[in-house]
């Protein structure tokens, strides 16, 4: 009889996998400009344009910079034959005619004006679905010092960007999100520069990540645009590490044109701290030195000033020293205990739509944070901007920063991975140095195949060799059809009990239970969901979206025949009972749960403020009761953008899931969590190092 059962609920489970299925794995997105452009009789010319320097040039902060931030020409060319030196993108290189007898069509006088930094979805009403190709142009005046170098740096933008100076071509970065930057003093002239920029935001079944992703995908300009000057030798990047003995800091600088045998000098005042060190033929200075720095912690944030100089250059910054690791299940700051009283966000201000890209957004984001009393949040689902987890440094949040490695991506695509593997050394280049930056997270709720962990393992393993000092994770998907059996049998358990249940579905339930004979539950009893991805071998935390409470409901009622009232009700009698584990000897991580509500809906059925925060109640209470979570960042700070979020009049394009709304108005359930995160789950792991 078992086995009706089992094939009652492997058809619910296959009913469910279709339904995820068809709402989650992407198929290529074609599209008009998808066609082969060559074919085309007009086309532009195939250019050949240089990649980025593939060492991120750090510290831009603390250089001699000129900002490009500011009103840019703009151009919308949706059949993205707007290139240089093509027919339409006329044959002459430069975008502004010298006279009227000129015939250039692409040219900018009469543009639009747009804003750099800034998404153009959300600075043109007609732009706000917008996914293909744009055209920047402005103008750089400069008197080029001899000697010094000028290189032009882009803080990220999405998502393919072709950099022409001059009508040169002198950069293309396929990817959104991080740094690149590009020496340019060999075509910058004294006077007037000429800087057009391409940037497209088309994504497809090869890019990273796929067409298909349930957040925005702002195109443009979408971080600062910097021209930075550098002295011919000095210092392309430096980590410094508190080494895992917190007694001493190491660190490397990889420098330009510095000799073997040249001298790096490292100053940390506060701590006596003036060490010298030598490069070696590969430009790179390796030391130790004995320290004993304040330890940097969410509740101690301590930032020491560091100084760092090499060839004819000095670089500053801010740094924080801790250590991370883990020992056994249970996760470590500093050799102590802690749990990750979290919360997960998109890279959007509140009270804008649109990317954030400035310190005030990144302020005001977190600060909403830590008023949540949270200690850590997962920056998902991509790098963000510079500014994140500097901010994170200052008022003490620790950091998962993410590469969007979503759903399902070309795992067997060479160009695809080389994407990605830019991408995450791109991040961590640039956020090494930053003590609230704990975990590289490099994949989010990717289906299990043989394809899939050969490109995960070649992005661990990179992040273990650029950066071994901090954990690696990645957000897995549980096995439905093993959950849909547990939480089939105990609805059945607890339906037959509940009086208020309609007789014709108590009578489902009762089936239910009498196929099950032995393994029926009692009511009361919960059972152990067990994650078991083999990617939890590869990494550090096993970290797992669960949607109890939210999603399920909707797959398994229609599948055993009763209505999703009565699942959702039962949901919240049992979820309490269950226990989150994995099937390694590694802390566990909630790294999504939640449920949309409409802020100001109230009542009891689904987006009411109400139906949320009882879903973060029972969420709450089954973590407790799961000794092997060590951390929670549910789902989601804000209600963000999503085109997959079309329900009208609840959604209009928002993801709902937010604690808070757009406009930074807080629903029930961010107090809900406000409470456990002053409660013992939190203070607990940190008394037990007391
Ligand atoms: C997924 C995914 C998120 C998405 C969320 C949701 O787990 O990781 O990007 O927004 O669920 O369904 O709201």
């Amino acid at each position: 009889m078992l086995s009706a059962l089992y094939h009652q609920l492997s058809k619910a489970a296959a009913a469910l996998i279709v339904l995820l299925a068809a709402a989650v794995l992407p198929t290529a997105i074609a599209s008009a400009a998808d066609e082969d452009e060559e074919s085309t009789p007009f086309a532009a010319p195939e250019v050949k344009i240089p990649a980025p320097d593939p060492n991120v040039l750090a510290f831009v902060d603390a250089r001699a910079t000129t900002s490009l931030n500011g009103t840019w020409n703009f151009i919308v060319d949706p059949m993205n034959m707007g290139t240089p030196g093509g027919f339409f993108g006329g044959w002459a290189t430069t975008r502004i005619p010298v006279d009227e007898w000129q015939l250039l069509e692409y040219n900018y006088p009469n543009a639009r004006q747009i804003r750099v930094p800034g998404d153009f979805n959300t600075q043109f009403d007609d732009l706000f679905f917008y996914r293909d190709s744009v055209w920047y142009q402005r103008d750089v005046d400069i008197t080029p010092a001899p000697g010094q170098r000028y290189h032009l740096w882009f803080g990220g933008a999405n998502y393919t960007t072709k950099v022409f100076l001059n009508g040169e071509p002198v950069a293309e970065q396929k990817g959104g999100y991080v740094p690149f930057s590009v020496d340019v003093t060999d075509v910058l002239v004294a006077g007037r520069n000429d800087l057009v920029v391409n940037v497209n935001n088309r994504l497809g079944a090869d890019t990273v990540p796929t067409g298909r992703t349930d957040w925005w995908p702002y195109g443009g300009l979408t971080r600062d645009v910097l021209l930075v000057e550098v002295p011919a030798a000095g210092i392309t990047n430096a980590k410094l590490t508190l080494a895992s003995d917190r007694r001493h800091i190491e660190g490397e600088v990889t420098t330009r044109n510095v000799p073997k045998g040249g001298g790096v000098a490292i100053k940390i005042p506060e701590l006596n701290i003036s060490h010298k060190a030598k490069v070696d033929a590969n430009g790179v200075a390796k030391w130790r030195v004995a320290a004993k720095p304040e330890l940097w912690h969410p509740n101690n944030p301590k930032l020491y000033d560091v100084t760092i100089s090499a060839g004819d250059e000095s670089v500053e910054d801010r740094i924080g020293f801790r250590t991370i690791e883990t020992r056994g299940q249970t996760i470590l700051l500093n050799g102590e205990p802690i749990r990750f009283a979290g919360i997960s966000t998109h890279e959007e201000p509140i009270g804008r739509d649109g990317a954030a890209y400035s310190r005030a957004d990144m302020e005001v984001l977190f600060a909403e944070a830590k008023a949540l009393g949270a200690n850590f949040v997962r920056a998902a689902h991509y790098p963000y901007s510079r500014h994140a987890a500097e901010v994170a440094d200052e008022i003490g949040l620790l950091l998962w920063e993410e590469v969007p490695i979503y759903w399902n991506i070309a795992w067997e695509n060479p160009e695809t991975l080389a994407i990605a593997r830019d991408q995450l050394s791109r991040l961590i280049q640039r956020d090494w140095n930053r003590a609230s930056v704990v975990i590289w997270s490099v994949a989010n709720e990717t289906p299990y195949s043989k394809p899939r962990m050969a490109f995960l393992e070649n992005l661990i393993e990179d992040a273990r060799a650029a950066d071994p000092s901090r954990l690696v994770s990645a957000a897995l998907l549980g096995d439905t059809r093993r959950e849909l059996k547990d939480v089939a049998l105990h609805l059945a358990a607890y339906g037959v009990a509940q009086d208020d249940v309609p007789a014709e579905e108590r009578a489902i339930f009762q089936a239910i239970l009498d196929r099950a004979g032995s393994a029926a539950p009692e009511v009361g009893s919960g059972f152990t969901l067990v994650i078991d991805d083999p990617l939890g071998e590869l990494v550090d935390i096993v970290s797992y979206n669960e949607y109890f409470g939210w999603y399920y409901a909707r797959g398994i009622a229609p599948a055993i025949g009763v209505s999703e009232k009565t699942v959702r009700q039962l949901m919240f009698q049992f979820m309490h009972h269950v226990n989150l584990s994995a099937d390694f000897d590694k802390p566990m991580h909630i790294s999504e749960f939640g449920a949309g509500a409409k802020s100001g809906k109230r009542g009891e059925g689904v987006w009411t403020e109400d139906y949320q925060a009882r879903v973060y109640e029972a969420q709450t209470a089954m973590i407790a009761n799961s000794p092997q979570v060590q951390g929670m960042t549910p789902w989601i700070l804000k209600d963000f953008r999503a085109m997959l979020r079309t329900l009208p009049g609840i959604q209009d394009y928002r993801n709902r899931k937010g604690l808070i709304d757009e406009n930074g108005r807080r629903k029930q359930a961010f107090y809900v969590l406000r409470d456990f995160y002053s409660g013992p789950w939190v203070t607990a792991a940190e008394e037990s190092s007391r």
